[in-house]
Order: structure tokens, then C-alpha cells, then sequence
């Protein structure tokens, strides 16, 4: 049990958070799969993206740290070999989805696994359009979940019309894409993140974006290059809302990733009222980065509808918490998606909140929540989310009784120093 106490003063002080873990998987994969060396800067220290290292070091990629660096020695698909055991994905759907776009176009047999939060989640998303393109993949009991088996084939371009905005599916595809014959087009109903397109332009590949549809070539050759990786928004996003929440609170979250398809936690917490600035703005290896300032002062309840769900999509259990102390009613809606993370943090966040005394009704794409202006606190479980127990965190922090966080330890997934920094920016 973690235990949160309420703050006596406002928040102050200037952090950073860990490099953003969806990069990161990417950098590893491209760096893996490029030809020469790619040194890759502030990699989180999470086990999502170990996860990731460990697979390709099980398929036979030299990597290693050099102090700050990961350095990884790529020679081209073709060096990916057969691992001897199962890839254990742990909890990173993230890993399981994109290792299965690079695993259909590899001429062997894979096997992988996660624990018990992934082996819950679809994996039929990118079962079918990688069967699609020629691959085998079986999914336990026909189906479509972990452990999954993947027999790689030599694949040929589809045209994908994706039924859901998933970066995880179509990364999944465009890796698969990298190998196939022919042209690879994948159509997304609404914008996802783009760290992969973004980086395979960045290791000397080509990509063609029309608005939603991107396409690629198969049998292009990437180079090994330096990534520097920008802090992790969706770990900002706990120290934004937290700042937000506590009136006279000031902060800034140094070197934060602001890609436009990530930032809708921005807009939303402004949409609300709360007082963000962005300082510093600037390129980092392609990708926007800012120093982040936020004070705290009075939020306003709001509709967060469809349009917002891909840009925000890991940052509803962070905002849920915000609009708990905003005033008037904010709907959530249009996010069933949310019932298929790391936990159903539709369900999670219900009981969360309403067991630190909000008051909030479950929906089945979303919540609504009427803000209050103080909750009374109380023991919650995190269901082994860690966005969840990071929200739950933030949220103890204005509750009269403080909150107590079952399995807090569950944060190592994506920021093992959660703690640590909160401790630092409240002040005794
Ligand atoms: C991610 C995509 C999102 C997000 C996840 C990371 C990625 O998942 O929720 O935390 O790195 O591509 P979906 O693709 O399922 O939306």
C-alpha cells in the first residue's frame, strides 16, 4: 500500500520526466532493424521499453549501454534471428503489437507472451491485417489474444482501412509494410501518433502521408542514426494536472514531447481554465519538444467528445482526476478504447474516484464526473495500471484523507521515479 497525504502548500519546482516510452519502442525497432550504429538518448528506464530490448537482444541484436546511451549495432532484417524462448512482453501492448509487424515478414517461428493484463487484451487488431498480408497468426483458442504465434511469411502490400485509430496497429502494419513487396497503404479514421512515420524519414526511409493515408514501399534500407528522446507527455500529464488542480501551484516540466498527435491533453486541461505555457519550443530529432509551465488555480467542467480521443488517449485517468475537482459536469465520451488499456480504465477510474468521494457515473464509451471542490479520500486499487495508480496519486494529493494506492508499484511500467519527483515538487 502506498500512501498519499494532502498537500499543506502549493506545488513548486522544475522537473523531467522520463524519454516518452512510445519513441523509445520505436527507436530500439528501427535502430534493430537499420544497417550500422544508432545511439539512442534518455531511453525511460521503464520495463515497457526493456521489454523491447530484451526481444531483439533475444533475436540476436547487439546492444548495450554506454553511459547515458543505448547503442544498438543494426544489420538490416536479415540479421533478426529465431529466439530460443517465447518473447515475454511483459506489459507492453506496445511491444506485442509492433514485434508482430516485424515478425510476419521474418522467415521463422515466434512465439509471444505477456503477463496477465496483455494476455486480456485484442490482439485480433493486428492479427488480421498482417494475416492479410500474408503472414500466420495464431492467437490462444482462436481468439485473437496472447500468447500469440507467428509463423512469418513473405508478405505483399495491402491497402488497410483501419476500423479503429490505433498507432499500435498501423505501426504494426507499416513494419510489416518496410518488408513486403509492393506498396503498403494504411487509411486511419482519425489521426494516431506518427513516431513511426517520423522515424523511419528520420533512419533515411520514405513515407507518403495524404492527410490520414500513409504509404511505403517494402524493401527499403534504413541507416542507424543518434535519437535524442523528448520526456514522455503522458507521464507530464501527472505533474500538469496535479499543478492544475492545486490552486497557487507553479511548476515546469522540462524538454516535454509536444508532437501535435499527443497533445491533446494541452488543449483540454486549457479548455478547462487551466494556466499552461509553453516555453522554449523546439526540434529535438524531429520531433517538437517545450518546457511546460502550469499554476494552479479554479477548472471548469467540460465536454471532451470524439475529436480529441487519438491525440489524448493515454491522458483520461490524468484528466479524469482533473475534472473531479473542476467545477460543473465534464463528459467523456467516445473513448471505449479506454476499456482495452493496460486495464479497463473506464471501470478503474469509476471506482477510483468514487471511492475518494466523487461523484462519477460510468458510461459505456466514457464518464461523466461532477466536479467537487474537495473529495474525503480513502484506500483504492490501481488494477495494476500504473497510469492508473499515477492518476489515483495525483488525486490523493487534494483529498482531505490523503488516498492509500494498492500495488503502487505497478508506476515501474513506464516511470519507476514517480514517487520521487512528486515528493519533490510537494513541499514539507
Ligand atoms: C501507443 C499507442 C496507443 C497508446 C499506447 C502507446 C503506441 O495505443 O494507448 O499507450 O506507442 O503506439 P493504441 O494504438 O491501442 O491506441
Amino acid at each position: 500500500m502506498k500512501q498519499i497525504d494532502p498537500i499543506k502548500k502549493p506545488l513548486r519546482g522544475e522537473i523531467s520526466v522520463p524519454g516518452d516510452k512510445s519513441i523509445g519502442h520505436r527507436a530500439v525497432i528501427f535502430g534493430s532493424i537499420a544497417h550500422g550504429q544508432s545511439r539512442v538518448g534518455n531511453l525511460s528506464g521503464g520495463e515497457d521499453n526493456q521489454r523491447t530490448v530484451q526481444a531483439f537482444k533475444d533475436m540476436g541484436v547487439k546492444i548495450w549501454r554506454e553511459g547515458q546511451c543505448l547503442c544498438i549495432d543494426g544489420h538490416g532484417w536479415g540479421a533478426l534471428s529465431a529466439p530460443k524462448n517465447t518473447l515475454d512482453c511483459g506489459n507492453s501492448g506496445t511491444t506485442m503489437r509492433l514485434l508482430a509487424g516485424v515478425l510476419a515478414g521474418r522467415p521463422f517461428t515466434t512465439l509471444l507472451d505477456g503477463d496477465a493484463s496483455l494476455r486480456r487484451r485484442p490482439m485480433q487488431r493486428v492479427i488480421e491485417p498482417l494475416s492479410r498480408m500474408g503472414a500466420r497468426l495464431t492467437g490462444r483458442e482462436g481468439k485473437g489474444l496472447a500468447p500469440l504465434e507467428i509463423n512469418g511469411a513473405k508478405l505483399t502490400g495491402i491497402e488497410y482501412h483501419m476500423p479503429i485509430a490505433s498507432a499500435q496497429v498501423k505501426s504494426a502494419v507499416l513494419l510489416a509494410g518496410l518488408q513486403a513487396e509492393g506498396v503498403t497503404t494504411v487509411e486511419e479514421p482519425q489521426s494516431s501518433r506518427d513516431h513511426t512515420e517520423l522515424m523511419i524519414k528520420g533512419f533515411g526511409g520514405e513515407v507518403t502521408i495524404h492527410g490520414r493515408r500513409i504509404s511505403l514501399h517494402g524493401g527499403q534500407k534504413l541507416y542507424g542514426r543518434n535519437v535524442e528522446i523528448p520526456g514522455d507527455i503522458s507521464s507530464a500529464a501527472f505533474f500538469l494536472v496535479a499543478a492544475a488542480i492545486i490552486p497557487d501551484s507553479e511548476i515546469i516540466v522540462r524538454g516535454v514531447g509536444i508532437n501535435p498527435t499527443r497533445n491533446g491533453v494541452i488543449e483540454i486541461l486549457r479548455r478547462m481554465g487551466a494556466n499552461l505555457e509553453l516555453l522554449a519550443e523546439r526540434m529535438e530529432t524531429g520531433e517538437p519538444v517545450a518546457d511546460i509551465k502550469v499554476t494552479g488555480g479554479p477548472l471548469r467542467g467540460i465536454e471532451i467528445g470524439t475529436e480529441s480521443v487519438a491525440r489524448t488517449i493515454d491522458e483520461y485517468p490524468a484528466l479524469a482526476v482533473a475534472a473531479a475537482f473542476a467545477e460543473g459536469i465534464t463528459d467523456m465520451s467516445g473513448v471505449k478504447e479506454l476499456r482495452y488499456k493496460e486495464s479497463d480504465r473506464i471501470v478503474a477510474m469509476t471506482e477510483g474516484l468514487r471511492r475518494l468521494g466523487a461523484d462519477v457515473e460510468e458510461r459505456e464509451d466514457g464518464m461523466r464526473i461532477r466536479g467537487r471542490r474537495q473529495l474525503q479520500g480513502g484506500s483504492v486499487r490501481s488494477f495494476g495500471d500504473h497510469r492508473v495508480a499515477m492518476s489515483m496519486a495525483i488525486a490523493g494529493l487534494r483529498a482531505d484523507g490523503g488516498v492509500k494506492i494498492d500495488d503502487a508499484q505497478c508506476v515501474d511500467i513506464s516511470f519507476p521515479a514517480f514517487f520521487d519527483l512528486l515528493g519533490k515538487i510537494c513541499l514539507p
